[in-house]
């Protein structure tokens, strides 16, 4: 890019692996022994919301003993040192990137420390544990639920993604399977708008055919050397 261009950033679980946080499908992967789809649907929380609620408490609890690494570090720089319009779309429900410094961030499966009421849609900044038919203090109904957006639901801030995928000059994708949609058309999305793609992960994705260039290695490694590239521009 000669001039500052419009950049759109997805990432994954992939990203925040250096830190300790387990992936999804990876061999230890948090969700060994059950498949994603048997606890994160709303099936699942109308069937055992005890044990739903559990599992999210305890993974909004280990993030206090987690911290961002060399991949959220230089999202962040590039995120505050880029002049044109940039966009980082994450799938993690971590707070990783925040806490690296990332301001132009949306978390379009959720966040673990945020809590979503079940029956207005309010949501609110939750650290605690959050047992089933807490109430909602704006409702009063017993419906405060953990704020993840389980399959079958709609990801948030989908038009918000798609405007800035319509506009962008370069979309990287970062640690991510490409397994879960409607993430993993963003790559079509982009390119079909013109932008040039990018992947970044320990292996190729699902979708990894439809990128331009592929680059393979742990992202705490690739990702610095991108930004640092992309700044030397
Ligand atoms: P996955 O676990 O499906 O994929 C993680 C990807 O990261 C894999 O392709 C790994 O090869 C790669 N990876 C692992 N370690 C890496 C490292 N150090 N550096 C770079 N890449 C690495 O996770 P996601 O694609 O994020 O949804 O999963 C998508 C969604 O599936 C999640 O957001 C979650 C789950 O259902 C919800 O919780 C709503």
């Amino acid at each position: 890019m000669s001039t500052a261009g419009t950049i759109v950033i997805l990432t994954g679980a992939g990203v925040s692996a250096e830190s300790g946080i387990a992936t999804f499908r990876g061999p230890g992967g948090l969700w060994e022994g059950h498949r994603v789809e048997d606890v994160c649907t709303p099936a699942a929380l109308a069937r055992d919301a005890a044990l739903v609620h559990r599992f999210y408490d305890l993974r909004r609890a280990a993030l206090d003993t987690v911290t961002p690494n060399a991949a959220h570090d230089a999202l962040a720089r590039l995120d505050a040192a880029w002049p044109g319009e940039l966009l980082i779309v994450t799938q993690n429900v971590d707070d990783l990137h925040e806490r690296a410094g990332a301001r132009r961030l949306l978390h379009v499966h959720g966040e673990l420390r945020s809590a979503l009421c079940a029956a207005c849609g309010s949501r609110r900044a939750w650290h605690d544990a959050l047992p089933p038919a807490t109430i909602c203090p704006a409702c009063a109904a017993p419906a405060l639920r953990p704020d993840i957006v389980f399959f079958g639901e709609i990801p948030y801030e989908m038009e918000r993604v798609e405007a800035a995928l319509a506009r962008a000059d370069l979309f990287v994708s970062i640690g991510t399977s490409g397994a879960v949609y409607p993430a993993a058309g963003f790559v079509r999305a982009a390119a079909a708008a013109g932008a040039a793609t990018l992947e970044l992960n320990l292996e190729r994705s699902a979708g990894s055919a439809w990128f331009d260039e592929t680059r393979l290695g742990p992202a705490g490694v690739l990702v610095p050397a991108w930004v640092d590239a992309v700044l030397a521009r």
